[in-house]
């Protein structure tokens, strides 16, 4: 699904990525783990083409995306990948369903279409009666779960998650993740999880190490 090849990125004059290399099948887990300041949000948002690289080449289903124009990054994020963040980055002015309908009314679809698509996610990740609610009158976990159903909107085939139970309880975590699992399972989409709980990592398929910029 993913293939990252010898990447190299650095910010000013601070190598931040020097030398990465990974490989995820389709319908894996992988957390990512690392110390603070390792690398670890740059190379999630190099993958999700956030952000870009100095060398190297990233190969999604066998593609490279750091060659891709303007218009087919776009595409690119907008279908392919969902991004989950720490703290849901939802838009506040907007009720949970509005959120959620978002990037697919971005991807063309009808309001109708994009609803209905959005009431199903709602129901299967149990907050339909959260629906017209705006962020700050839901609990952080249902909030996660918003933000989680936005990414899924537009079917993508890789989910990226910054710290998806930064947030959250170890009840809401464990939660969080039976979520991904059944997710993985109904919907057939490959995961790439930043976490600092060992615990949860743990229920990952597998563990990538990364330190000082290079995976151990
Ligand atoms: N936009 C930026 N400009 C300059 N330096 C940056 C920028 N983004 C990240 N860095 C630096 O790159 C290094 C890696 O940052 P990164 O955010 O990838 O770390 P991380 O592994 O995600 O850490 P944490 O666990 O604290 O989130 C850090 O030293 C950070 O200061
Ligand atoms: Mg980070």
């Amino acid at each position: 699904m993913i293939q990252v090849n010898n990447l190299f990125k650095k910010f000013n004059n601070t190598q931040v990525l020097k030398g990465v290399n990974i490989k995820i099948e389709k319908n894996e887990i992988v957390a990512l783990q690392g110390p603070s300041g390792a690398g670890k949000t740059t190379l999630l948002k190099s993958i999700g083409l956030l952000d870009s690289i100095d060398k190297g080449s990233i190969l999604f289903r066998n593609e490279d995306i750091t060659q891709f124009n303007e218009k087919q990054q776009c595409f690119f994020r907008n279908q392919k990948i969902g991004f989950v963040f720490q703290f849901h980055n939802l838009l506040p002015e907007f009720s949970a369903i509005e959120n959620i309908i978002l990037p697919s009314l971005i991807a063309g679809h009808s309001l109708t279409e994009a609803k209905k698509n959005a009431n199903s996610l709602l129901s299967s990740l149990n907050i339909s009666a959260q629906k017209n609610k705006k962020p700050n009158q839901m609990s952080g976990g249902e909030q996660q779960r918003v933000a989680i159903a936005r990414a899924l909107i537009n079917s993508p085939k890789l989910i990226l998650a910054d710290e998806p139970s930064g947030n959250l309880d170890s009840k809401q975590s464990n939660d969080m993740f039976e979520l991904f699992n059944k997710i993985r399972e109904n919907f057939s989409v490959t995961f790439l999880i930043i976490t600092h709980n060992n615990r949860l990592a743990k229920m990952a398929d597998r563990i990538i190490n990364i330190e000082d910029g290079k995976i151990i």
